[in-house]
């Protein structure tokens, strides 16, 4: 192996080192870096500065885009996102609840990808919680309750256009596409089996993860406010610390996230891009 991979004390996380992004990689960096993505969830990588083409040609060494919609892309890159927040932007951050992107798609992306262009001096981290060591961590009986559940996910509460308004509009510097589609559902199993290594966690998120397939209202809040509860415990979270030029890519299959706000007065700029997934199992 040529990379050098620094996992977070728990695992739960990784920098890799002693790589190029922006030159093309080699077949051997690439399985390299996907074993250490499948390994730790989350991997960033210090000191990578790209241009948008090489942004996306990072992306596509792991496979497809993703489909990002709601959220107006790039002029002339229509697969890179830019996450921006200007230094008297009274609104939240964008992405500033606990979620897994896209999770009301039928097929939500296997990764998301942000390379880091402004990082402000103070706050601005982005939390990710592991929802492996949340699904390890259940009860026995929790997990046999859990097993054959599904929820149902929509993107109403932050694309509808009522929860459009109600989070802060147009204020906004990012530019927010509402659309009545986001009013679907997608009905997705509780307890997730990844796709690549076997692994099971637990895939419910507050924002997207409206109630319980099959349950009443008060039995389905019931549970989900205490599945909520468990996998953001402080246990399973890690606060990731951006630099500038960093290039972070993680896991959507298994890790909610969270941006963090704390830097009113700076400028706070990032590019993204999502790679496709599967239809969870
Ligand atoms: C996002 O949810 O994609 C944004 C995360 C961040 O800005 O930290």
């Amino acid at each position: 192996m040529t990379i050098s991979v620094t996992p977070n004390p728990n695992g739960f996380g990784a920098a890799i080192r002693d790589v190029n992004l922006s030159n093309g990689l080699t077949a051997e960096d690439i399985a390299d870096i996907r074993g250490a993505w499948l390994d730790h969830q989350v991997v960033f990588f210090p000191d990578q500065p790209l241009e948008h083409d090489q942004l996306e040609a990072f992306t596509n060494a792991f496979g497809d885009f993703g489909n990002d919609p709601y959220v107006k892309a790039i002029d002339g890159y229509s697969n890179i996102l830019e996450v921006r927040r200007e230094p008297d932007e009274a609104v939240a951050p964008f992405g500033g609840s606990w979620h897994s992107d896209w999770s009301f798609q039928e097929t939500p992306p296997a990764a998301t990808i942000l390379h880091a262009k402004i990082i402000p001096p103070v706050g601005g981290d982005t939390l990710y919680a592991d929802g492996i060591a949340a699904y390890e961590n259940l009860s026995e009986s929790m997990r046999g309750e859990l097993e054959n559940l599904q929820a149902v996910h929509s993107a109403r509460r932050p694309y509808s256009h009522e929860g459009y308004k109600a989070s802060g509009g147009p204020d906004r510097s990012m530019t927010i596409l509402p659309n009545d589609d986001a009013w679907a559902t997608q009905l997705h199993p509780i307890i997730r089996t990844h796709p690549e290594s076997g692994r099971k966690a637990l895939w419910v998120n507050p924002v997207y993860t409206l109630n319980v397939h099959g349950m009443s209202e008060v039995e389905s809040a019931r549970l989900l406010d205490e599945l909520f509860k468990h996998a953001l415990s402080d246990e399973f979270l890690y606060a990731h610390k951006w630099q500038n030029n960093m290039l972070t890519m993680w896991d959507n299959r298994s890790v909610q996230h969270c941006a963090q706000g704390g830097y009113d007065g700076h400028r706070r700029v990032l590019h993204r891009t999502t790679l496709a997934g599967d239809q969870p199992v």
